[in-house]
């Protein structure tokens, strides 16, 4: 049998691996909704520049408010054998609207049609996106508030360097979480033009209205280029490469998380909620979620990077090679999701053990910089020889064993004999992380301002940033 659709010039229907190759409808159904959005919307306009009937234009309508139903209620009929969503969709019509249907595809491509409601899925998905980012900068705030006076070790190359604050660190993410939500509003400024009307590619000889469309569809403007409009996926790549880096940032904290839980840091405890046990050595508890979203990450990486390799040798305009798009950014959307619901409920389960956490802030002289800004405020000397100064009292820390808070006052005087007794009260971890009042710096007080701050610029009606 030749399609219903385009097989007026075949006499044999496709071969099954031909229809097996080209079958898109198990995975754009997800897009039906969008479809049917699109629809009504090229139907009105459709009526309204009297390209059809108005009473054609109601019956198209109608039955397309019955099929928002079935797809709602999961009654819609999808029949593989019909390829894709958007005849899928256009069949159906025919059997509810009758010979109005057939009228619908006016001034209209597949090529337009898709663009357009894939464009309307990837908005939706950032929407989701941005509001799952918002919970989860929620609960680091959360967290961070609860934190602001608990000190831990801060790392640079995963060496001891200064003592900070775990709400501190935990607001270090919030930040890289905004700018994720910031680069998604960007992406979606470029991604809200609509194609709708572009035809399959050179526009069309009916008196269509292009901004009627893009306004009822809530886009900003119609695509100036209809050949622009059909053949590029640029929306659907900048989707995932934001994803990727909201992947990325969440992978990372992922990996601080394994590396907090391992019994060798033990900065971090996990209920049974969000840990699991080996089946082999019972004393084990493994923080598989967070591996997981660490791993994850690949995915959607892998993605981008699929479409990007598909995108890129495509002459102008649409081939069916942009078919492969869909897989990727519902891959990604999915990751994403499950991701950061596994990452928000992680965050907010960890329990931070904080007698662990200042015990390690003390190791690795932590407060050597405090010992070296003290010598220079106080006694005057340039940084560069008050580092000099620094490094003989961790030598002379190294060789008796301890830590820099732990020298007497005789001893540091060995070291540099202009030192007084000042100094003392410089040297705990408590001290150094309450000294860094610096704009966005680690003390206690400046976190719960920050935390403050942070509610308002992320958790209000809109983003500011
Ligand atoms: N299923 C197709 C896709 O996702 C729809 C567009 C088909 N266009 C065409 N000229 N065959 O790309």
């Amino acid at each position: 049998m030749t399609s219903k659709m385009w097989g007026g010039r075949f006499s044999a229907g496709p071969s099954a691996i031909m229809a097996e190759i080209n079958i898109s409808l198990p995975f754009d159904r997800r897009m039906a909704a969008q479809d049917v959005r699109g629809s009504i919307a090229h139907a009105e306009m459709l009526a309204a520049r009297g390209i059809i009937s108005s009473a054609d234009s109601k019956a198209i309508i109608d039955g397309l408010g019955k099929i928002e139903r079935e797809l709602a209620e999961g009654k819609f009929p999808f029949k593989n054998a019909l390829e894709d969503i958007h005849m899928n969709v256009e069949d159906r019509l025919k059997e509810l609207a009758g010979a109005a249907a057939g009228r619908l595809h006016t001034a209209r491509s597949r090529n337009d049609q898709v663009a357009t409601d894939f464009r309307l899925w990837t908005r939706d998905a950032i929407d989701k996106l941005d509001a799952e980012l918002k919970k989860l900068q929620a609960t680091l705030i959360d967290k961070a508030e609860q934190n602001a006076g608990t000190i831990m070790p801060g790392f640079t190359h995963l060496q001891v360097g200064q003592p900070v604050t775990f709400g501190h660190h935990m607001l270090a993410y919030v930040e890289m979480f905004g700018r994720d939500r910031s680069r998604l509003a960007d992406a979606r400024k470029r991604l809200n033009e609509s194609p709708l009307g572009a035809g399959a590619l050179g526009g069309t000889s009916f008196p269509i209205d292009r901004t009627m469309t893009a306004t009822k569809l809530g886009f900003a403007r119609p695509m100036a280029n209809s050949m622009d409009a059909v053949a590029d996926r640029d929306f659907a790549l900048e989707y995932m490469a934001a994803a990727s880096i909201i992947a990325v940032h969440m992978s990372r904290l992922a990996e601080e998380l394994v590396i907090w839980f391992s019994p060798q840091f033990g900065f971090i405890k996990f209920s049974d909620a969000f840990t699991t046990g080996s089946s082999m050595m019972p004393q084990k508890r493994n923080p598989d979620a967070a591996e997981l979203v660490r791993a994850k990450t690949g995915r959607v990486i892998g993605a981008m990077v699929g479409l990007l390799t598909v995108m890129k040798g495509l002459p102008m305009t649409y081939s069916k090679d942009m078919q492969e798009d869909k897989e990727a950014v519902f891959g990604v959307a999915d990751t994403l999701e499950l991701c950061l619901a596994a990452t928000t409920g992680m965050i907010a389960d960890l329990e931070p053990v904080s007698a662990r956490m200042k015990e390690s802030a003390h190791s690795g002289y932590s407060t050597a910089t405090d010992l070296a800004d003290w010598v220079t405020q106080k006694l005057g000397i340039p940084f560069r020889e008050a580092h000099h100064i620094t490094g003989r009292a961790v030598k002379l820390a190294e060789t008796k064993g301890c830590e820099l808070c732990q020298l007497s006052l005789a001893d540091l005087q060995s070291v540099e004999p202009r030192i007084t007794a000042d100094i003392l009260k410089v040297l705990s971890v408590d001290a150094a992380a309450a000294s860094r009042t610096s704009y966005g710096g680690t003390a206690p007080d400046n976190v719960r301002a920050q935390t403050k701050a942070a509610r308002e610029r992320f958790l209000g009606e809109t983003l500011k940033w």
